[in-house]
């Protein structure tokens, strides 16, 4: 059995990441998260004790992760500041934890010598224009627009500087936007189900042209795997599920899944700098590692996902009202 160290396994991804390993490996997970207001027990208390714990600290307390890397055969890094709309009003914590995060896990799996996974986002690549028939590839420059993807890009610079300078054992793959159970209110998909469920009607940043690539949550955390197993260090693999969509587009498709007449929306104001398009192309990932996504459409892993949060109430309900009331205050 494989010892996996996993950063930010009380959030998102991270707590997707950690049941799909219970279901399909042998692995024992050892979660470090700092369970800030992204970070929830409740997402993991659904697993076994003896195949995960739960460990409450900070990835930038040296000591800590220095007691933790050399128990680990992998360390698979999530934890983040994720969210770009409190990035640009508050950077600081983004690069205390992107930034200065990353380092402190860096120093340690190359003082203990161990394979290390770093989970990054498209958006380092900044966006495409709408009518760009291109999508991002591993050779696409960097070009970072907000707080939170410029520390990521930071992040992903550390880890190929301790590869090639330190020998780190590490890889880095690029996602697009995931969806899926467990994901915080304040995001696009989940902030919409649960007004739908609320009765109220959902909120689309401008004239919601830009396009997203979705993914379901279990197949970025399938291919995660792969790169584990057979990825090459030093490699970045790009991980995305042809799933391009505009943001008017899936609250069109909301709206459907939940019988309700189509344009019953509220336009609010735009993000600042927001990007426009975002699309990856996975050819290496597919070839290289033979991973291919398994849900079978956006349309039926989004009524899926409906399904959940009509189901787990109780998981989200506390973050609704305070999460609305900031939106509220930005005109969103
Ligand atoms: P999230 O905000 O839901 O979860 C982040 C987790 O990290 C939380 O549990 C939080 O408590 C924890 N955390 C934050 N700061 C920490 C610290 N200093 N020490 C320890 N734990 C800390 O984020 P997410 O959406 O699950 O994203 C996870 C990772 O995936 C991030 O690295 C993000 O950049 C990347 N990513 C996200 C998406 C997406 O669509 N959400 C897409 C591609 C890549
Ligand atoms: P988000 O889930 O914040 O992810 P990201 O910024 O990483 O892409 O937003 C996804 C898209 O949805 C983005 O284009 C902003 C838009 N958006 C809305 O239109 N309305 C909303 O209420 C939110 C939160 C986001």
């Amino acid at each position: 059995m494989q010892n996996l160290l996993v950063t930010g396994g009380a959030g998102f991804i991270g707590s997707n990441f950690v049941h799909y390993c219970v279901e399909h490996t042998g692995f024992h997970i050892t979660v470090l998260d700092k369970l800030t207001y992204a970070g929830h027990r409740e997402s993991l208390a659904s697993l076994p004790a003896d195949r995960v714990d739960l460990v409450h600290g900070d990835i930038a307390d040296a000591a800590l992760v220095n007691d933790l890397v050399p128990r680990a055969d992998v360390v698979v890094h999530y934890a983040a500041e994720s969210h770009n709309d409190n990035s640009l009003h508050d950077p600081r914590p983004f690069l205390d934890t992107n930034i200065v995060g990353t380092y402190t896990l860096l120093e340690a799996v190359r003082r203990h010598g161990k394979r290390y996974h770093h989970i990054s986002t498209d958006e380092v690549y900044g966006d495409l224009d709408l009518d760009d028939p291109g999508r991002f590839t591993e050779e696409t420059a960097y070009n970072p627009s907000s707080p939170y993807s410029s520390t990521k890009a930071g992040s992903d610079m550390l880890v190929r500087a301790w590869f090639r300078s330190f020998g780190v054992q590490a890889t880095i793959s690029n996602c697009s936007n995931n969806y899926g159970p467990f994901q915080h209110v304040e995001k696009f998909i989940p902030r919409q189900i649960t007004n739908l469920i609320d009765g109220v009607r959902p909120k689309l940043y401008g004239a919601g042209a830009n396009v997203r690539d979705w993914i379901h949550a279990d197949d970025h955390s399938a291919a995660v795997l792969k790169i584990i197993e057979k990825g090459r260090p030093g490699e970045t693999y790009l991980i995305g599920a042809d799933g391009e969509r505009s943001n008017q587009q899936v609250i069109e498709t909301l709206l459907e899944l939940f019988s309700l007449p189509a344009g019953a929306y509220d336009q609010v104001t735009d993000r600042p700098g927001h990007d426009l398009r975002y699309a990856i192309d996975s050819t290496k990932l597919r070839t290289e590692l033979g991973w291919r996504p398994v849900v079978d459409s956006f349309e039926t892993g989004l009524a899926a996902t409906i399904d959940w949060y009509k189901a787990n109430e109780t998981w989200w309900r506390p973050q609704k009202a305070g999460t609305e009331a900031r939106y509220v205050e930005q005109g969103q």
